[in-house]
């Protein structure tokens, strides 16, 4: 499984695109687009977890632990402003939240040692 883990590529590549879906889906409610963007979610989860079973020879595992975590509440936040917005709840404290765990996925996320590093 050499694709999943030559670079970041793939993973960079399915975040981009979930995030785009899920904007788009935000403003204007659509049953396919959340269901496309719920594959999205999926292949984030697969190319995100073979870069983390990789960075087991690294020795931050507290660091990569907290980037999956980061990771996945990203794409909870996501799924709740979708899931609420479609009950007519208020949606605020979860974009709020989607915008926090995202700015600190991508912190962690560039910090570490894989890929790109701009930040270390
Ligand atoms: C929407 C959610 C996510 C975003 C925005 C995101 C963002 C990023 C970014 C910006 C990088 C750095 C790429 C690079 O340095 O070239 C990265 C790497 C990584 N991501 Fe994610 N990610 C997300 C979800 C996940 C999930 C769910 C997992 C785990 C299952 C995960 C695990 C990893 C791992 C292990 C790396 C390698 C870190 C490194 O050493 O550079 N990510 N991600």
């Amino acid at each position: 499984m050499d694709f999943l883990t030559s670079s970041t590529h793939l993973h960079i590549t399915t975040w981009f695109v979930g995030i785009i879906l899920f904007l788009i889906a935000a403003i204007k409610p659509n049953k396919g687009l959340q269901m496309a963007l719920r594959l999205f979610y999926i292949l984030i989860i697969i190319t995100g977890g073979a870069l983390f079973i990789e960075a087991m020879d690294y020795g931050q595992g507290l660091n990569y632990g907290i980037k999956l975590l980061l990771g996945i509440l990203v794409i909870g936040m996501m799924e709740m402003v979708l899931v609420r917005k479609a009950k007519d709840k208020p949606t605020t404290i979860f974009w709020v939240l989607f915008a926090v765990f995202l700015f600190l996925t991508l912190f962690f996320g560039f910090k570490l040692p894989m890929g790109m590093n701009f930040l270390a």
